[in-house]
């Protein structure tokens, strides 16, 4: 491992990512991965707490990976793997959940959104799952998570069952903190701007997908929910365009005064087009590169094989360290 302080996260792999995944966490992976060490998991065993028809998952999983490398997490520089493929996830998750409270778990609050919306499939998966993610983050000695702020809860217990385990068994750990963008940490849903944009929204109108064409994000953002006012400027009570304003400076780099002043005297018909442009500008060179590298099985598995075979790396030294220190049999090698 080289001197840089090391970057860990990841997405689940389900369906296609949304522009929600994108601002809130893989732009910032791309703006932050000179900077450190980096590792980026596909994080497949999260998504079987929900039901996958498993040709369209397997599917799906591809193309996440696809997607990072296209966003320019080129697979050769960081570690970009399927966390699947390394089963030292799954074994430290098991000794983590014996240092974790039922209490705990049970406060999560997308647990608790996620059983109320999968009634009939409340599995023991979907209570455990941040026993998982911690396993995750912290088998690679993680410094910094970059997420969007749906994920701080999650963030906060991966830290304190590490400071738990530290506690008893001396520095095993590194403790992570969670990295938020000053904009596009928590994308609001284009149909109703007091809910999260998320991929399972059942209106195609809430959610900007990251392979959408050009003409269906435009449509969707002249469609956006806005109020009756006309004047484009930032305020709480005023969160549909006040969403777009955040997506509008996460994609630019523009302040809202700035927006508030390349807006002035146009209403908000003018400004969720140049939105809609701007987003749609941003993601076509991504979208031409994921075409391209879908048509390159080859390059694809080469990369997917020499990355899971760095992460089980990284990852068993962390696992036989803490298999040590609780008191497991050493493996004779
Ligand atoms: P997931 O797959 O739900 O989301 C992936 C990332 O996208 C961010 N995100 C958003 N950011 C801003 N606005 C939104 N509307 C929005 N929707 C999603 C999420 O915050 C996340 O950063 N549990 C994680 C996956 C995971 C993980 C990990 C992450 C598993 N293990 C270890 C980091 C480290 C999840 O479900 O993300």
């Amino acid at each position: 491992m080289s001197e840089k302080k090391v970057l860990y996260s990841g997405m689940q792999a389900t369906n296609t990512l949304t522009l929600g995944n994108y601002l809130g966490a893989l732009k910032n992976w791309v703006k932050l991965h000179e900077e450190y060490e980096c590792i980026f998991g596909v994080m497949d065993l999260h998504s079987l707490t929900v039901r996958q028809e498993p040709a369209t998952f397997r599917k799906n999983a591809r193309s996440l990976y696809a997607l990072y490398t296209a966003a320019g997490l080129d697979p050769k520089e960081n570690c970009v793997y399927f966390q699947s493929h390394v089963s030292a996830h799954a074994q430290l998750s098991w000794i983590l959940s014996c240092f974790t409270y039922m209490g705990e778990l049970s406060r999560m609050t997308q647990y608790k959104d996620k059983a109320a919306k999968h009634e009939d499939n409340v599995n023991a998966g979907l209570f455990t799952y941040p026993v998982l993610m911690a396993a995750d983050i912290l088998l690679y000695q993680s410094d910094v998570v970059p997420v969007g702020v749906d994920q701080k809860q999650h963030l906060e217990i991966a830290r304190d069952i590490a400071g738990r385990f530290n506690n008893i068994y001396g520095d095993v750990f590194t403790i992570p903190e969670a990295y938020f963008g000053t904009t596009g940490a928590k994308v609001m849903s284009l149909a109703d701007p007091t809910k999260k944009m998320s991929k399972s929204d059942e209106n195609a109108n809430a959610t900007v997908l990251l392979l959408d064409d050009r003409d269906t994000i435009i449509r969707k953002f002249k469609r956006a929910v806005t109020d009756s006012d006309t004047r484009v400027y930032y305020s709480e009570d005023k969160p549909g365009v006040s969403n777009l304003m955040e997506i509008y400076s996460a994609v630019t780099g523009s302040s809202f005064d700035e927006i508030e002043n390349e807006f002035e005297g146009k209403g908000y018909g003018d400004f969720k087009l140049a939105v809609g442009e701007a987003v749609a500008d941003e993601l076509a060179p991504l979208q031409k590169r994921y075409d391209e590298l879908m048509k390159d099985k080859t390059y694809i598995d080469e990369c997917i094989k020499e990355n899971d075979d760095k992460a089980r790396y990284m990852a068993n030294k962390t696992l036989f360290k803490v298999h040590h220190k609780v008191g497991l049999v050493d493996l004779i090698r």
